[in-house]
């Protein structure tokens, strides 16, 4: 009987993490919060996108769909402390603390954020929020933290949100979670659960949708556990072009059709290597995805070239290894100029001899951060 019992709710749990939640399902229903004060706290990884995502439609919803190896290193630590206000006061009430400095810069993004979410959480506006986050990467080191930042950030909500409502299930707590980061920022549902996630409807993956990122369904290959992303801080500074901005360069692109249709051949053939462990054409996907990202850039209106002349020099020294050695090691770019090395835990050794004895020449300070395929947001307790 037992059995039969554990059989049924395997069975239930299968079927919950199947079903594709609507816009509707994420609208708060519950009443006046009975919470007078409480604090979380959540650490959210940073993700490196395989397919990428790159062109956006009202609101935050993706043009095509992209697929992410999350990291393991790279993360985002936030503490979120409520108290119930104690007047009538309709406007949000946010203090945001990074590394124990308290940030007036940081508040309108925190605040166009709420103003996003709020019909999801209308109990947003019954709160006064302390927010005190703090990056385990440099803050000068080019990585973007919007997505961990707003994952950590949409993961406390939900805790709060989970505390008024005590039969909220775990597969509804993370898909609401990863709902609510993309309305921070696009990238940011794909920080939230899982080690691969993808994120935007593709009809060969089951589940997914534009609306929050799911694990990747499939099981991925043995020659991928451990996955491992060097990280080559070849300009540190901040973003020439913002993501925002970088985004709307889709909007009219002369090749955005193209573009949008190949991410999708791109998602199905890379879904295809993860599964086989077929690392040759990992690496020829993963590639021209990057450079098909720069290259929409350089054709956009206005045009940018965001590589760096180290950049190319690194790509250049990748390709001659990979040649001399048939080491199955590749790259990819963010919208900007540090590359990330990707590559099998099998290979460490050799690659990391590779990138001191030469890369890091090319790198600002000869820095690089080591990362590696991690599990998603998890919380925990100060
Ligand atoms: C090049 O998620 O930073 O890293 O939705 O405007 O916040 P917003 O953009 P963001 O864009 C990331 C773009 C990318 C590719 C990717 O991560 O898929």
């Amino acid at each position: 009987m037992r059995k039969y019992y554990y059989f049924l709710n395997l069975k239930m749990l299968i079927f919950a993490s199947k079903i594709i939640l609507k816009l509707n399902d994420f609208i708060y229903s519950g009443h006046e919060s009975p919470i007078e004060s409480v604090s979380f706290s959540w650490s959210a990884p940073s993700n490196i996108a395989l397919i990428k995502y790159w062109g956006k439609k009202e609101p935050q919803l993706p043009a095509n769909p992209s697929i992410s190896f999350t990291l393991n290193n790279c993360k985002t630590e936030t503490t979120l402390s409520v108290e119930k206000k104690n007047n009538d006061d309709t406007n949000f009430s946010v203090e945001v603390f990074v590394d124990g400095k308290l940030k007036e810069d940081f508040k309108p993004k925190i605040l166009s954020f709420f103003e996003r979410i709020v019909l999801y959480q209308p109990f947003l506006k019954e709160y006064h929020f302390k927010i005190e986050t703090h990056n385990t990467f440099p803050h000068s080191s080019g990585i973007a933290s919007s997505a961990s930042g707003m994952a950590a950030l949409a993961l406390c909500l939900m805790s709060l949100e989970e505390a008024q409502n005590l039969e909220m299930t775990s597969d509804f707590f993370y898909k609401k979670a990863s709902f609510l980061a993309r309305l921070g920022s696009g990238s940011a549902c794909r920080s939230v659960e899982s080690e691969v996630v993808v994120w935007g409807k593709n009809k060969s993956i089951k589940g997914s949708t534009d609306l929050y990122g799911i694990p990747f369904p499939y099981k991925i290959h043995p020659k991928f556990i451990n996955y491992q992303d060097t990280i080559l801080l070849v300009d540190k500074g901040t973003k020439q072009v913002s993501s925002s901005v970088g985004h709307s360069l889709m909007d009219n692109h002369p090749f955005a059709v193209h573009r949008f249709r190949q991410a999708h051949q791109n998602l199905e053939k890379i879904t295809e290597s993860l599964t086989t462990g077929n690392l040759d054409d990992f690496i020829s996907i993963v590639e021209s995805e990057a450079l098909t990202l720069h290259s929409m850039m350089m054709t956009s209106q206005p045009y940018f070239i965001l590589m760096k002349p180290n950049t190319l020099k690194i790509i250049e020294k990748v390709w001659e290894f990979r040649k001399e050695t048939s080491l199955p090691i590749c790259f990819t770019l963010d919208a900007g100029a540090n590359v990330h090395l990707l590559y099998p835990e099998f290979v460490k050794g050799e690659i990391i001899n590779f990138i001191e004895n030469e890369l890091t020449q090319f790198c600002e300070n000869n820095s690089y951060i080591c990362d590696s395929l991690g599990l998603g947001a998890y919380q925990f307790s100060i």
